[in-house]
Order: C-alpha cells, then structure tokens, then sequence
C-alpha cells in the first residue's frame, strides 16, 4: 500500500521522507545550567532518526538565558552553544532524517533567577514569578536574539527552524489580549499585538531562507482571548510574511479547563490550512498511524507532529508502518530484525 504518512514532503527545498515529525519537547536536561547540548540529547534525538522519524524538532531552545523556563534549558544565546548543536545534527542527518529547532523565549513562564520579561507586568498564575513589562529596547533586543540565535542554528546547520509562538510564553503573551495590555504599538489592536512575532519573523529572514515555521497556541480557552478565526487571520499574516509552514497546537496563555481527546486539535490545524491556505502540521494525542494516515488523506493537515507517543517508541514510524501495512527502510545495521 500506499500511504500518505511515508510518502516524502518537499518544503521549500527540503525534503522530509516522510509525514512523520518529532514534535519539540523539553527534556530539560543540560546539567550544567549554560544551555549545553549533553550526551543524553545526542542519544535521545539520534534514536528517533534511527527510529526513522522524517523531521527532528529539537526542543524548545532559548534565545537569551532569562529566556529559559528553566536553568536546565538548551540555549542558543551565544556561539559557544553552535558546536554541540552542529555534532547533534549531524548525528541525526546521518540515518536521513531532517532537523529542525525550535527557536523560544519562556517570557513570564521563565522560572530561572533574576528579572523575567512580559509585555505587561502581570504573571501566568499565583505561584509564578511577577515579570517586568519589556520596554522597547529590551524587544528591540529580544528580536535580535531570535536574529541571532536563526544564524546560530544556520551554522548548525539545521534545515529548518521554527519559531515558538505557543503555549503562553513570550511571542504568544503579546499576540494574546489576555497577556498583552500594552498602551504603545506593541499592544491594543490585533495588529498592535502581532508587531513583535512580525518583526521577529521580518529579523529571522535577513539571515535564514529555509523553511521557517510558527507553533501557534489556535485557542486561548477563554472567552475574552484569542480563537481560532484570530488565527485565521494571523495565519494570513504568516504567509504574506513567507511563513511555509504552521504548527498549530493550543491553550496555556491563561490557566484554562480544555476538554482533550484523540486529535483533539486537529480541527484547528484543518482550519487554518483551508481558510488561511497555509500548510499546517497537526499534533495533540495522535498516537497510532491509521490516525496520522486519516489527517493526511483527508488533507486536513500537512504533517503529523508526535510528541509523547515518541518518547514511549522511539521507533513509531515503524510501528505506524505495521499499523499501515507499509514497509519502511530500517536503517542498515538492523536490517534483519526490522
Ligand atoms: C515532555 C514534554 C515537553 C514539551 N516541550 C515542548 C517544547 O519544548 N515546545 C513545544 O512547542 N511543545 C512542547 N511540548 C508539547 C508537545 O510538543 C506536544 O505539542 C504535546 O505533548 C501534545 O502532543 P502529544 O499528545 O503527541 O504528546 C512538550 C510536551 C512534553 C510531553
């Protein structure tokens, strides 16, 4: 049989062998606390390219130490930070898989120590730390970290990147009006509110003419927040932009109750690729390949992004394969037990 799930994708002069992406997941393990890539990350990722994954994300990586969740965060805050990341990716290139980053900035969700920054001085939640609202140099300088750290993960020499716009922290606290009360022309109107991730993305394309990719967070949960049909919109804005790609995951901007099942998000990747005409990737408890290949068949999506499934079978392509009927390439060493 042939199915959508292993047949490759080309973007934007990239090709991935397959639909199947490793979504970012903070494995929170640089020890030394200066945002290293260690000998777990090299094991963790370089098993899911012999696992056959067609896209490597790495997990979200910091462009600026304040800009960690937490101090065990993998950094791209200066060009110490490029070697590790070079060996990494070669390591997974080398059992075909292509790579990617995730470039991030935790805003007021930075649990490290010191001064944390949001666009307004209001904090995620009772037990987290109160941010300082950024003043216009301190974005200005944010920006140019997101430059910075595009050219660093250039060197790398990863084949895409995408920018971390989900999920409550930074870039998604000034696109939402429920973290972004600002006066000045960084907040107010939609507009207003998407300037930063505009000049981001406007700063990133100076040094980087790759794939470039968006994770948006489609639904605050919340009555007063953003929807999907905003998101509609910002895709729109994406495009124009040059965006190829968004990922499109959900919630977080604001403690919320979310009713999760199956592919409980995959509507909203659904939307934006028909009404924003964008490619999307969709994720959120997809964890079997008869589910991947119904998104896939029913274009509801362009890629299949898994994130915890991976961490339980680091060979889920060939799982999803069994499941389709489909025969997959094992790697050579384990040709005869594949
Ligand atoms: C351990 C862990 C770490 C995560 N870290 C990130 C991250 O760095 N960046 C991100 O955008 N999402 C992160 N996520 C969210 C996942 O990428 C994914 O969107 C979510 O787990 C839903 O997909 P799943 O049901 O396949 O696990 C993380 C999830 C887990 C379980």
């Amino acid at each position: 049989m042939k199915t959508k799930l292993f047949e490759p994708y080309k973007i934007n002069g990239i090709t991935l062998k397959n639909r199947i992406v490793m979504s970012p997941m903070c494995m929170y393990s640089s020890t030394e606390e200066k945002g290293f890539v260690e000998d777990f990350h090299l094991t963790h990722y370089i098993s899911r390219a012999v696992g056959q994954v067609g896209l490597i994300m790495v997990e979200a990586t910091a462009v600026t130490p304040q800009g960690r969740i937490s101090a065990q965060d993998l950094g791209i805050w200066s060009d110490e930070h490029v070697p590790k990341l070079k060996q990494l990716v070669d390591g997974m290139k080398k059992y075909g898989s292509a790579t990617a980053i995730q470039l991030a900035h935790a805003g007021r969700k930075a649990t490290v120590d010191g001064d944390i920054y949001a666009p307004s001085a209001l904090s995620f939640n009772e037990k987290s730390k109160l941010p300082k609202a950024m003043s216009k140099e301190e974005i200005k300088a944010t920006i140019h970290a997101f430059k910075e750290g595009a050219q660093r993960a250039k060197k790398a020499g990863f084949d895409i990147i995408e920018l971390h716009g989900a999920h409550g922290y930074l870039i998604n606290e000034f696109l939402s009006p429920l973290s972004n009360k600002r006066e000045d022309e960084y907040g107010g109107s939609k507009e207003n509110r998407y300037r930063f991730l505009y000049e981001i993305i406007e700063a990133v394309k100076e040094v980087w003419d790759g794939p470039l990719f968006v994770r948006v967070s489609a639904s605050d949960y919340h009555q007063d927040g953003l929807n999907i049909d905003d998101y509609v919109e910002y895709a729109l804005k994406m495009k124009e932009q040059g965006i190829d790609l968004i990922d499109v995951s959900s919630g977080a901007v604001v403690p919320a109750k979310i009713n999760v099942f199956p592919g409980y998000q995959v509507r909203f990747a659904e939307k934006i690729k028909e009404q924003a005409a964008i490619a999307t990737g969709a994720v959120g408890m997809i964890t079997n390949g008869l589910q991947a290949e119904e998104i896939l068949q029913n274009e509801r999506a362009d890629l299949i992004f898994i994130a915890r499934e991976l961490l339980r079978d680091p060979y889920f392509p060939r799982t999803a394969a069994a499941q389709l009927g489909e025969e997959i390439q094992a790697p050579k060493q384990y040709d005869r037990g594949w």
